[in-house]
């Protein structure tokens, strides 16, 4: 049995995605409902909170990161707590921006932030990120600010983005 308070660890400030689930009162939402509400409020969808979407919905892990990646809600590493006023820079680390030199763009996000992926800075605005895939991989290295998606991008980019 899935205990609610596994879900509260993922996010912060109260809200969970148990939260995001039952928020209609207790009418089970679709799974396409939470992922874009999940992506509207928070940017991107905790790895670690896979298999418990997956269970929730009655669905296999992979449907979930399937339908994750058709609506655009990066799934990142991290499990940590997210707030929905907190900037999420997820970058990509799949193969295709890995052979882009996308290495250099998570060194220089990591660099200008001041943080490793799976931490937030200091003042608590941005929160650095790794996926395994942004969805636009013939234009890589890609970085997601929130759910804007940057492409093509070089060191220098990054810094007039982040910086
Ligand atoms: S591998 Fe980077 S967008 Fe797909």
């Amino acid at each position: 049995m899935l205990c609610p308070m596994d879900l509260r660890k993922i996010t912060a400030q109260g809200t969970s995605l148990f939260d995001v689930f039952y928020r209609t009162g207790r009418k089970r939402r679709t799974l396409d409902e939470i992922l874009v509400e999940v992506r509207d409020r928070f940017a991107c969808l905790p790895g670690g909170a896979v298999t418990e979407l997956a269970q929730l919905c009655r669905v296999a892990p992979d449907e979930v990161r399937m339908r994750a990646y058709a609506a655009r809600v990066p799934i990142v590493d991290g499990a940590g707590a997210l707030s929905p006023r907190t900037c999420v820079i997820t970058v990509c680390r799949g193969a295709s921006c890995h052979r882009a030199d996308g290495r250099r763009i998570l060194d220089t996000a990591k660099e200008v932030l001041g943080c490793s992926p799976g931490d937030s800075t200091k003042d608590g605005r941005f929160r650095l990120e790794c996926a395994e895939c942004l969805d636009v991989c013939e234009e890589g290295p890609a970085l997601a600010v929130n759910r804007e998606v940057h492409t093509r991008l070089t060191p220098k980019d990054v810094r007039r983005l982040l910086g």
